[in-house]
């Protein structure tokens, strides 16, 4: 590149040589801040008509801006825009294209404006969006949940508690479970959309500006509740990218919960579910394997979300006021946290709802684990033992059945009775399956009848 080029730079003015060929690479965004241009330009048009509302720009000078800017716009979607490393960034590249189009009126722009504010208006515009569409992939995945909690209320499988067998519980209730985590999962991201919501335009470099600014305006055209309050923090602040990371970090943390089960349950050790061909892959040397390799990748994502989280805490730890160059660095991370966000969850949206539950193997499990034992201790303490005795005796039972190969459901009132006296013929009602989930017939137990009433509620709450 020649001098000469390098004073056609937009800040060239005081610089007598041309940036190192290194440099420029190296302190260039436009590698991947290019995917910034729709709200940049959405910026840039908000911006330039409060600039003509306050008399800065003619009303000529406005529509002229805004036409090049339209026409950038539709270059860029039909791939007619040539993005050029020397200018940058997405913001000088557009600008140096709107200037190319209309001549001296796009040099006018940037009157009242710097890139600080710029990019801080441009990431939180480009993450709302994504934010909502998230917030909609997350309502699908939830919903679906739904609909197969409903439909699973009364299947019975074991619960566990150290992944051994502890109680019986409706498969209906376990996906409550997640339904659950993924609720409070969206919460945090409808916190997170409401503090980034303020417009950090007209904070200029880092102190402000001198023309007569109307910053509601600009605020109001981009949908912003209100404009930030100091223009210091508006440069610099990169917390609401931190906070969405963490929303991904705990969302993705729950993913993994899930998808860790789903591996487990389609395993033939388990054999709880089946997932349909679509969501699994085979092998090319062992030709009996279906891998769930859809949640496996779900488990692994978690470590680069998590990543995207370090990565930006450590970015703004111990920064100085105002806008540092560090900042550019918020992108890379956020863009893959959203891409990897909008990836799992569509996964999951899709393959939830196509899971089938193999009923069978879920009920021959629940059984065969003791899974009942708390209620026949439960038993006794309804006819008046004390809780730790009950445990002693019931103890005593699983060591026979252990020995024996019978649940406590399979033994003689006999052989219970060796145990205790006080069990009594009525005792088999407890030791089903089916009496031990519909016993637990309160707020968030795993009663069918409870699961189906969850079930309608929380569709109530998400519509
Ligand atoms: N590309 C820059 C970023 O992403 C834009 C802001 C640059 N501001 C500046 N003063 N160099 O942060």
């Amino acid at each position: 590149m020649s001098e000469q080029d390098q004073t056609a730079k937009p800040w060239g003015g005081r610089f007598s040589e041309a940036t190192d060929a290194f440099v420029e690479r190296f302190t260039a965004s436009i590698g991947f801040d290019w995917r910034l241009y729709h709200h940049d330009i959405n910026g840039s048009i908000a911006h330039a008509t409060m600039l003509e509302s306050v008399g800065v720009l003619s009303a000529e000078e406005k529509a002229q801006i805004i036409t090049g800017l339209e026409e950038i716009r539709a270059d860029i979607e039909a791939g007619n825009f040539q993005w050029s490393v020397s200018l940058e960034d997405v913001h000088m590249n557009i600008e140096a294209a709107l200037t190319e189009k209309i001549g001296i009126t796009g040099k006018k722009l940037h009157t009242g404006r710097s890139r600080n504010d710029q990019v801080a208006t441009d990431i939180r515009l480009y993450l709302r969006d994504e934010i909502d569409t998230i917030a909609s992939e997350l309502k699908r995945l939830q919903s679906g949940i739904l609909d197969i909690a409903e439909r699973e209320a009364d299947t019975i499988m074991p619960g566990f508690t150290h992944l051994q067998t502890a109680q019986p519980v409706t498969f209906g209730h376990h996906l409550l479970a997640w339904f659950e985590m993924l609720t409070r999962d969206a919460g945090r991201l409808a916190d997170c959309r409401a503090r980034l919501n303020q417009s950090p335009l007209g904070a200029a470099a880092l102190a402000g500006t001198t023309y007569p600014i109307n910053r509601a305006l600009s605020a109001e055209l981009l949908g912003f509740d209100k404009p930030t309050n100091n223009s210091l923090d508006s440069v610099s602040d990169r917390d609401f990218a931190i906070e969405f990371c963490a929303f991904a970090s705990i969302l993705l943390t729950h993913l993994s919960r899930a998808s860790e089960e789903l591996v487990l349950w389609t395993s033939a050790q388990f054999d709880f579910i089946d997932l349909p061909d679509r969501f699994c892959t085979g092998s090319s040397i062992m030709p009996q394997k279906k891998n769930p390799d859809v949640p496996e990748l779900v488990r692994g994502k978690t470590g680069r979300v998590n990543g995207h989280l370090i990565s930006l805490l450590t970015l703004m730890k111990s920064q100085p006021l105002a806008y540092n160059k560090d900042n550019q660095e918020d992108k890379e991370p956020l863009f893959d946290a959203v891409d990897t966000v909008k990836d799992c969850l569509r996964a999951f949206a899709d393959m939830i709802p196509a899971l089938t539950a193999r009923k069978d193997n879920m009920y021959e499990a629940a059984r065969r684990g003791f899974s009942t034992a708390t209620d026949l201790a439960d038993y006794l303490v309804r006819k008046g033992m004390p809780f730790r005795d009950a445990h002693e005796v019931v103890g005593k039972s699983v060591a026979y059945g252990i020995e024996t190969g019978k649940d406590l459901s399979e033994m003689s009132l006999e052989e219970l009775q060796q145990f205790s006296d006080t069990i009594a013929a009525d005792v088999f009602e407890v030791l089903t399956l089916e009496g031990s989930v519909a016993a637990r017939n309160h707020t968030g137990g795993t009663a069918p009848k409870q699961v189906k009433a969850a079930v309608s509620a929380a569709r109530k709450q998400l519509n």
